[in-house]
């Protein structure tokens, strides 16, 4: 891909958080020596007007990882019970060099660089957050991409032991998701292994998770550990559950509302008891980045 995404969003200076990069991809990298040889360089990214990133509290407290509950402060409470260590991947399908890929090995030849995203749920509410992570591109380049693939399919780990909301048949189990490969591989798609320079908490998806920006979050999968290249577009957990309100796309559009709310505004997380309302932008403000990918298409059929 030609060009190399740069923040629009800029940081709260005074945040104590600002530390970069995450302790586990330091310790992947061969400790702070390593650093540079890895280009796991810190990269200052600041614009002169912007958002500012939510706290790392609300970020933490307010989730959906229906795996732990699904109250919103149910995954902070519980996706401790979660084993992130050792983790591993399995990369299948399509692929060249098929396998089960440890967390490290994952990570080994990845450019870990902050990305401070909108993030724009598909209930209405939104926050800005400041992310760690590589470009899917890489990751996919790294284990080859056979031609005829097209889509990419992602899972979450399913641990009845370990996450207490499986015993409820809220979503068949585990949870899935897909991308487009053209969508995969896009330059602001990336897998997220941390917040604010720290570990990603377990709630927010730990050790990995997709990280789509220009989609409702739930695309945006946790805990991954399967990644499938395909050739037809796989299954996704909320389609499956109600595919009249929920599409493969899920491209946030505030001209396509929900079957049972408005998409045109959305609330911002962290903006105080009697919560601001903003207009939700199209593409969650990446129109420019990634239009073109769904040129002589028809948004309100594939929502
Ligand atoms: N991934 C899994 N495995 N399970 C989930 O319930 N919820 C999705 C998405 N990924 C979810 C998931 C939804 S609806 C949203 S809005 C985001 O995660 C929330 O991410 P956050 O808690 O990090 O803000």
């Amino acid at each position: 891909m030609a060009h190399r995404w740069t923040n629009d969003l800029t940081h709260d200076d005074v945040t104590p958080e600002r530390a970069w990069l995450n302790r586990r991809q330091i310790i992947a990298a061969g400790g702070l020596a390593g650093l540079a040889a890895t280009g796991l360089a810190p990269r200052a990214t600041a614009a002169p007007e912007g958002l500012k990133p939510n706290t790392w509290e609300e970020i933490t407290t307010y989730n959906n990882f229906y795996e732990f509950g699904t109250g919103k402060g149910d995954p902070a409470e519980n996706a401790h019970m979660l084993t992130t260590s050792p983790w591993s991947i399995t990369i299948d399908g399509l692929v060249d060099r098929p396998g089960d890929y440890s967390f490290e090995e994952v990570m080994e030849g990845m450019t870990v660089e902050e990305r401070i995203y909108r993030f724009r749920c598909v209930e209405a509410w939104s926050m800005v957050i400041p992310w760690n992570g590589f470009e899917l591109a890489d990751l996919l380049d790294k284990v080859g991409v056979k031609a005829e693939a097209r889509y990419v399919a992602f899972e979450t780990a399913l641990r009845p032991d370990e996450m207490p909301g499986v015993r409820f048949p809220v979503l068949d189990w585990p949870y899935v998701e897909g991308l487009r490969l053209d969508e995969a591989r896009h330059p602001l798609t990336i897998m997220a292994t941390g917040i604010y320079g720290r570990d990603i908490p377990n709630q927010n998806g730990a050790p990995i998770r997709l990280v789509v920006p220009w989609k409702y979050g739930f695309k945006s999968i946790k805990s991954i550990v399967r990644i499938t290249l395909t050739e037809d577009e796989p299954p996704t957990s909320w389609n499956k559950a109600n595919p009249r309100e929920y599409g493969f796309y899920s491209n946030v559009n505030p001209e396509v509302d929900h079957p049972r709310w408005s998409q045109a505004t959305e609330r911002v997380i962290g903006s105080g008891l009697f919560a601001r309302r903003q207009p939700t932008l199209m593409f969650n403000g990446y129109e420019e980045e990634v239009a073109s990918l769904y040129e002589g298409m028809d948004l309100t059929e594939n929502y």
